[in-house]
């Protein structure tokens, strides 16, 4: 039931000293871990109020977010989620449709002008972090990103910064949407503080940008791959779609992309976005198998793993097959054998944000491009790391349709 490798856990750790320093090692060793694969445990897990909080592993990056929602620990986490979820309402996703196509113009312009795309996580990254800062800033700080060098990336957070200062004067509301207008009318009701509300924002700015363009790298990578599936989203977009070129999506659109939904999920399956999360029970804990779990005990919840489990996805568990989501072989699965924003009390709360934003870009990435690559599938090697990184990207060629 658990896998308890230590050289996972090595790994784990290896990857968070690497980014935060040597300090994570001081604790190796002191406190039990769990290494998790199996849905039953997992669901135990996420669903129990006495598992919310996100144990060690997540401490180094309070330096960085501070206490936001992904950090922050109860009883600060709930009510703050409590108070976030609003932020999330579907009448505000829709809200951002616009700022969700105008962005993708930009890298339809800068793929234009090239055959090949050496970057294109860079060029993603660069693609999310503009549509986050529109949607929690307000601010449209789009860089030219002339040949998709990450020139704007920093640029993007210097402007970020300047400007949160001004932004969080307290001002007459404009567009009561963006995350930083509403945080700011939370800090009015005296719901957050100053540094609450520029923890919060961070949080979700880097919560948002670097899973949402991994997710559409990677499935671009994995269609360029397999043609065959590429063709298939081709024909359904067309459908959805018949006159090409500048067109607009919308929210009706990405909910009659089916068969583009079962690609996503099949590219979150096999590169889940979030390989790894973990959790911490603050009680002793009962799980379905009967065995008692003392408090105290770090669980790491092993998403990657779970998702290429033979006895879960059938003999071709670690191959590219978009079919494993239609509904015939949906039915009678485990519902948390598939879990890239989790699920549960602390799941994902941008998880639909997450897939607007990326079936808009896809499908007029799609629609705009033909993608090809020479790399192949099992050749791909990964970091696990807080998101999946490729060792290599493959560079991706693209033809104009
Ligand atoms: C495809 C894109 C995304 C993926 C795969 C993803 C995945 C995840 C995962 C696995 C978690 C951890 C859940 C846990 O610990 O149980 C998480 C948390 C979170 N995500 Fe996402 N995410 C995505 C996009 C977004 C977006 C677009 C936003 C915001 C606009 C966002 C905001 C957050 C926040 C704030 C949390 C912390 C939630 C909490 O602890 O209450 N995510 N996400």
């Amino acid at each position: 039931m658990y896998q308890t490798a230590a050289s996972e856990i090595l790994d784990v750790i290896h990857t968070y000293s690497q980014s935060f320093g040597p300090m994570m090692y001081t604790w190796l060793g002191t406190y039990p871990v769990l290494l998790i694969t199996e849905p039953d445990i997992i669901r135990d897990i996420l669903t129990s109020p006495y598992c919310t909080n996100k144990g060690l592993l997540y401490e180094p990056l309070i330096k960085g977010i501070g206490r936001g929602l992904i950090t922050s620990k109860e009883p600060e986490w709930s009510v703050h989620r409590k108070l976030l979820n609003p932020a999330f309402s579907f009448k505000i996703l829709q809200s951002f449709m616009p700022i969700f196509n105008q962005e993708v113009n930009n890298i339809i312009t800068i793929l234009n002008k090239n055959n090949e795309c050496s970057n294109m996580t860079t060029l993603m990254q660069d693609h999310t972090l503009n549509v986050a800062i529109r949607t929690t800033f307000g601010l449209n700080v789009t860089g030219d990103g002339k040949n998709g060098q990450n020139n704007c990336l920093k640029q993007n957070y210097q402007c970020r910064k300047l400007n949160l200062d001004k932004s969080l004067t307290p001002r007459e509301p404009k567009n009561l949407n963006i995350f930083l207008d509403q945080a700011i009318e939370l800090m009015r009701k005296n719901e957050f503080t100053v540094q609450q509300v520029e923890d919060e924002l961070n949080t979700i700015l880097l919560a948002a940008f670097e899973t949402t363009a991994n997710t559409i790298t990677y499935t671009l990578m994995l269609l360029a791959m397999f043609p065959e599936y590429q063709e298939k989203v081709y024909k359904e977009l067309r459908s959805l779609f018949p006159h090409a070129g500048d067109f607009e999506v919308t929210y009706e659109n990405t909910q009659d992309m089916i068969y583009m939904g079962m690609v996503i999920n099949e590219s979150m399956r096999v590169l889940p976005p979030v390989p790894f999360v973990a959790r911490e029970n603050s009680h002793e804990i009962e799980l379905t198998n009967g065995i008692v779990i003392p408090a105290g005990v770090q669980f790491g919840l092993n998403i990657f793993t779970m998702h290429r489990r033979k006895d879960l996805w059938g003999a071709n568990a670690d191959i590219f097959d978009p079919d494993n989501f239609l509904p015939s072989n949906t039915e009678g699965r485990h519902p948390y054998a598939f879990i890239p924003f989790t699920k549960g009390m602390r799941n994902c709360i941008g998880w639909k944000y997450g897939l607007l934003s990326t079936k808009v870009a896809l499908a007029k990435l799609l629609m705009n491009f033909k993608f090809s690559t020479d790399f192949k599938y099992v050749d791909l090697q990964f970091y696990n790391s807080i998101v999946l990184e490729l060792k290599q990207t493959p560079v991706l060629k693209i033809e104009r349709r």
